[in-house]
């Protein structure tokens, strides 16, 4: 008996070319009939199949980011190997993976969409969440970590993803702490994690990342606080979601495992010199209200450290820092 995914498969195998019936027919042992229903599903679905009486079938290149698709060229050993939940669209795939980890799913559990509904981003806002040209991932992580060395997985995070786009496409990505990734002081990616404690101290953490890569640059809106940028703005190219995401679970696993296996070090080196803060006028928040001073460090626990004018260092454990300085851009988030 076959299935839509067996058409999937081959017509995958061969995408772009044409596979006549016939052949379809053989490599599947199923009859005419049976592929005509099977490639209805899958165009009912929503996959581009085109069929023509003399050549047969095609699968028109779409780069979802199906299982199918994102899961052979993968090269991590957990993240999303066993659990991979793939929607076409979704509230928020940081809702959908709160709801797995509750029932129990485990550490490496992804949560991928095509588009969100609502999105969501840091501080109550929105994520801008379009179909097809970002990526909105989620993943589900158990660290046994205390809670003050949550900070470090945000770093582990932001190294992550910066490191995807400079290794994968030689992209200039830095980050401004905590986690906001920024291409030539314009924002590629957000990272919004949240933390469920427990009586043992932390029960899971979901950590959603919000890609900006096909995305053409009039299509943002104009609201968004911080000017937006896309992998296709920078390169003038269109590239692979697919591709974009394997590198970036590579990327997250291979830190993350860095961070369990004690080399914080490691990660935090990379922090520091992927950080477009350090060294410059920063605005941070304290109880108080904004206060002024110069980000001077990142220390071990990940908190950036600020140099206020009286030379004293105050420790920033959380919320955002903005950027003063002209030279950066004037980046207003
Ligand atoms: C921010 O910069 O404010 C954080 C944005 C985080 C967006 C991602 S997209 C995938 C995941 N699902 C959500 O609803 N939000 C995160």
């Amino acid at each position: 008996m076959s299935f839509p995914k067996d058409v999937l498969q081959v017509l995958s195998d061969n995408q772009g070319r044409w596979i006549t019936e016939t052949e379809l027919c053989e490599s599947l042992k199923a009859s005419a009939e049976t592929v005509r229903d099977l490639v209805q599903v899958l165009q009912e679905s929503g996959y581009q199949v085109e069929s023509c009486p003399e050549r047969g079938y095609r699968l028109v290149y779409q780069d979802l980011l199906t299982p199918e698709a994102v899961t052979p060229g993968l090269t991590t050993r957990v993240f999303g190997r066993r659990d991979y939940f793939y929607y076409r669209e979704i509230d928020s795939t940081n809702n959908r993976a709160l709801e797995l980890a509750a029932e129990g799913y485990p550490e490496g559990t992804v949560v991928v969409a095509e588009t969100q509904t609502a999105g969501r981003g840091r501080r109550g806002r929105s994520w801008y969440s379009p179909p097809r040209h970002g990526i909105y991932v989620s993943v589900i992580f158990r660290p046994q970590l205390p809670m003050r060395e949550v900070p470090r997985l945000s770093l582990v995070i932001g190294v992550a993803v910066a490191e995807t786009l400079e290794t994968s496409f030689h992209l200039p990505a830095r980050i401004k702490w905590p986690n906001d990734i920024l291409i030539n002081n314009r924002k590629v990616a957000g990272v919004l994690s949240e933390v469920v404690t427990g009586t043992q101290g932390i029960d899971y953490i979901v950590t959603g990342i919000g890609l900006n890569i096909n995305n053409p640059l009039q299509d943002f809106p104009d609201d968004l606080r911080t000017a937006p940028t896309s992998i296709m703005a920078e390169m003038e190219i269109t590239v692979s979601r697919v591709r974009v995401l394997q590198q970036l679970l590579m990327h997250l696993e291979n830190r993350y495992y860095q961070l369990l296996e004690g080399d914080f070090n490691g990660i935090l080196n990379k922090g520091k010199i992927l950080s477009t803060v350090l060294g410059k006028e920063v605005e941070y928040d304290t109880r108080d209200g904004l206060a002024v001073g110069q980000a001077v460090d990142i220390d071990d626990n990940g908190f950036l450290l600020v140099k206020d004018k009286s030379g004293k260092i105050h420790t920033v454990t959380s919320g955002e820092v903005y950027l003063t300085s002209p030279t950066t851009g004037g980046e207003a988030d």
